[in-house]
């Protein structure tokens, strides 16, 4: 197996298995760049550009690939981390895991962040509809996952295997992880999360145990991740099929800490809806173990907007928290006539709390811009601490109505010197959706 290194490198964007679809270019950055392509014999070949990083790793993908060369010349500036965002001088490639369909959104809203901090430089890989993985390639900016939507995971691409050895797998992996240099903490496996990765967990299942023995074996696998070893970046040995796999880290305190970045819930056999597992997830994701004591505690006071049937409503009644459920839908189950649970038959946008609350947790179907618009008056009211609501996407311009709605609330918040902590995710539960946590923090 020959790592190449020292040739230049070049990067890869790589098809779902069986994919149909040609990869799509994406308009997201517009580089000064030498064009030089290689028309794919292949439908599923990705493009690739002769940036530092990642290293390929092999050849028979290389040449059925669609290249894009963009030698980027930027600056020598000294490294601010090593770790989950600056790199050098030279290209950065992150791997971003997404829900399958919003590729797009994940990669543009990645490339905007780098984008907001300095020019990005570099031509953009192009992008596999439905693959639920992107790569973006960016030169010193620092990407942060949490003010990213649509990453489930943020990952530093190290290196593209494009044709792995069926017979032997493991060398050519090993070889590639030997050019990263230091321990990780843990070894992820993962695949993308469409049809097609899940007939790839099989595999994972055989193969995972072979490759942590041998990191293992090469003390490259941290001992006990309960210590300072928590610090250490993961290793991510991605999948996208049997064939091939993307090698890279992510920084724990700049990723998800979930195998595939995804906190799945299983669905409770009392609660009215399946939506109660949004919620779930979402205070999984949003609050720590202590936050979630803390703000979530028996006694405390919700209302909850577009309540019916009364799944969001039965999470907080779980914790013993008294809701007042807005909808003019009914609740059913044990919602229905709950001792903690009012029901109010009205419109949740005109709605106004007697007393303020803790909580206010809003599932209503509505323009992101008109929920927004609603949280924020709640705030800036003093009607409630904090909240988790979802914004339903609209089907075009997904990234910028996002910004717009969540602009809002912020210019609001800050109009009126409210201090607030604010996260929005594609949470693994979500679809065409986000979910959004707004807390109010102390007042300046
Ligand atoms: C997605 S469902 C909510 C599901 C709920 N979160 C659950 O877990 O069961 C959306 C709900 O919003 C309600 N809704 C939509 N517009 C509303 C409005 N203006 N006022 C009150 N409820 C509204 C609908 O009646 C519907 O029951």
């Amino acid at each position: 197996m020959k790592d190449e290194a020292a040739k230049p490198r070049r990067t890869a964007n790589l098809p779902p298995p069986n994919s149909k679809r040609a990869p799509v270019k994406t308009e997201m950055a517009k580089p000064a760049r030498t064009k030089n392509t290689i028309k794919s014999s292949n439908k599923n070949t990705p493009p690739r550009t002769d940036a530092p990083k990642p290293r390929r790793v092999g050849t028979k993908m290389s040449r059925l690939l669609e290249l894009n060369v963009a030698p980027v010349k930027t600056p020598a500036r000294e490294s601010k981390t090593s770790h989950g965002g600056a790199g050098n001088s030279s290209l950065t490639h992150w791997l971003l895991y997404c829900r399958p369909g919003f590729e797009q959104d994940c990669a543009q809203e990645a490339v905007a962040q780098a984008r907001s901090q300095r020019p990005v430089l570099a031509e953009q890989p192009g992008i596999i509809p439905d693959s639920g993985y992107t790569i973006v390639a960016i030169n010193e900016q620092a990407l942060s996952y949490s003010d990213l939507i649509f990453a489930r995971q943020l990952i530093r691409l190290e290196h593209i295997i494009e044709e792995l050895p069926e017979r032997d797998r493991l060398t050519p992996i090993l070889t590639a992880i030997n050019a990263i240099p230091g321990t990780f903490s843990e070894m992820w496996l993962e695949v993308p999360d469409t049809n097609d990765g899940k007939t790839l967990s099989a595999f994972t299942r055989r193969f995972g145990p072979l490759l942590e023995t041998a990191l293992r074996e090469q003390g490259r696998l941290a001992e006990n991740i309960q210590t300072e070893n928590r610090q250490l970046p993961r290793l991510h040995i991605f999948f996208p099929d049997k064939s091939a796999a993307l090698i890279g880290t992510s920084a724990p305190f700049n990723s998800a800490a979930s195998i595939m970045g995804i906190v799945r819930q299983s669905m409770p056999s009392e609660a009215p809806s399946r939506s109660t597992m949004k919620l779930a997830e979402a205070i999984e994701v949003f609050l720590d173990k202590g936050e979630q004591t803390r703000l979530l505690r028996s006694g405390m006071t919700a209302v909850d907007l577009g309540a019916a049937p009364g799944g969001w409503t039965w999470q907080m009644v779980k914790r013993g928290i008294r809701v007042t459920a807005v909808d003019n839908g009914p609740m059913k189950g044990v919602m229905e006539k709950h001792p903690l649970v009012e029901h109010l038959k009205q419109d949740g946008f005109k709605f106004a709390p007697k007393k303020s609350v803790d909580w206010l947790i809003c599932d209503m179907v509505e323009k992101p811009a008109k929920v927004a618009e609603l949280i924020a008056n709640w705030f800036v009211s003093g009607w409630c601490k904090h909240a988790i609501f979802n914004l339903k996407l609209p089907m075009k311009q997904r990234v910028t109505a996002l910004n717009s709605a969540l602009g809002g609330i912020r210019t609001r918040l800050d109009m009126e010197g409210i201090s607030y902590k604010l996260i929005a995710k594609q949470l693994y539960h979500d679809r065409e959706e986000i979910t959004v946590f707004l807390s109010k923090t102390r007042n300046r």
